[in-house]
């Protein structure tokens, strides 16, 4: 296997290495070889050298069977000499489009030991997949100013939605619930009042259900949904969603599954056509940065997802189910969990459970 790594900016740098531990524990311990390529960009690479992703290194990357990453982007209230947005847009989002990962597969479990900020709510409760369309909506960058900086400014930002885009998504949410045994598929979107963007997809998802006889349908409204995803998540199995919408309920998935620490996901190119990336949902969170804080399970569970998609299942039930007997343990909990482990500690603890 040709693995791509690229940890990014903040806590990536942190968490990353330790996900290449595990990594190398677990091809050990199941016999299987890799190799690593690794790539250096994100603020820093952007300050010193004036580049986000170069083209080159996106067909580099391309070429790879995976790539895991860590995240890029700055303190969330902005900054002064990087340009807003541009590492997100120019090398997160560069990567989703340009290798077309359509699919942005992010699991929200809670795991039992796990403290969850839900009364009256356990791991029974709190089991969905949360399947974002990955390559359109509001993401596309499509949109402008016109009059900036005047009293007149214009500024759009157009959501698109296509046909394909939108089929390959919900597709790919049915065959995910027919392969994993799972019952139900929710359409999350907003059709009272976007009447043509998800229109369309109401109506995909009528036509595509139909070739799914066994599997159970709903719809609920994107604004219900975060409601129920507090007030009674257990209602949810797979959910199927735009781009936009799913990064917004896949955080809070993560808040309900124990927090951004615990949230792991995969872009997928499901025609293996090109890479398929890995990462924490979590961002570079500055506020916890360079303490050797960061709860590393999400990128471990990342790193599963990846040997999933690059058939070594052994090795990815193993990562899962160390991650799971070590955060069963309060012991081994990082700050954001309410422990005291910092991210080494995790690391070496998983490590030690898989060796
Ligand atoms: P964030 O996810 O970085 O942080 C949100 C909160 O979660 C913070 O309080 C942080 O401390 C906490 N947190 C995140 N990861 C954690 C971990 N592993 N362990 C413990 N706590 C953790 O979101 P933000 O603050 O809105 O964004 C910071 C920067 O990251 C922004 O520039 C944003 O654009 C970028 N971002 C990047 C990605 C990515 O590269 N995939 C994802 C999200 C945000
Ligand atoms: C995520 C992040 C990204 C997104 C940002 C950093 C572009 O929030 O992976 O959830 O909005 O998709
Ligand atoms: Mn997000």
């Amino acid at each position: 296997m040709k693995i791509a790594v690229m940890p990014g900016d903040g806590v990536g740098k942190e968490v990353v290495p330790e996900g290449l531990k595990v990594l190398k524990v677990v091809s050990e311990k199941f016999g299987f070889s890799y190799t690593t390529d690794h790539y250096p960009f994100g603020g820093e690479y952007y300050l010193e050298k004036k580049e986000t992703l170069p083209n080159s290194a996106l067909k580099e990357l391309a070429a790879h069977d995976a790539i895991l990453f860590g995240a890029v982007g700055v303190d969330p209230r902005g900054s002064t000499q990087i340009p807003q947005g541009i590492l997100e847009a120019e090398i997160l989002l560069k990567m989703r489009f340009e290798l077309d990962q359509y699919i942005n597969l992010r699991p929200t479990k809670l795991l039992p030991g796990v403290p969850t900020p839900l009364k009256n709510v356990g791991p029974a409760d709190i089991d969905m997949v949360i399947v974002r369309e990955n390559t359109e909506g509001l993401y596309c960058q499509n949109g402008g100013f016109l009059y900036k900086g005047t009293q007149h400014e214009v500024a759009n930002q157009i959501e698109v939605t296509t046909r394909r885009g939108v089929e390959r998504a919900i597709r790919y949410a049915f065959d995910y619930a027919k392969q994993f045994n799972r019952k139900k598929v929710t359409l999350v979107a907003k059709t009272n009042v976007l009447r043509f963007a998800h229109n369309l997809w109401q109506r995909a998802f009528e036509e595509v259900k139909t070739d799914y006889p066994g599997i159970e349908t709903d719809y609920h409204h994107v604004d219900a949904c975060t409601m129920y995803m507090v007030t009674k998540p257990k209602i949810y199995d797979v959910i199927v969603t735009t781009n936009m919408f799913g990064d917004i309920i896949t955080d809070l998935g993560a808040a309900i599954q124990g927090g951004m620490g615990m949230a792991a996901s995969g872009n997928l190119n499901p025609t293996r056509q090109a890479a398929s990336m890995f990462e924490p949902v979590h961002g570079s969170a500055p506020d916890i940065a360079g303490k050797n804080l960061a709860n590393p399970i999400a990128t471990f569970l990342s790193v599963g997802m990846m040997l999933d998609f690059l058939n070594q299942p052994k090795a990815a039930r193993a990562i899962y189910q160390a991650c799971a007997d070590v955060v069963a343990d309060p012991k081994n909990h990082t700050r954001d969990l309410g422990g005291t482990c910092t991210t080494t500690q995790v690391g070496e603890t998983v490590c030690a459970k898989l060796a």
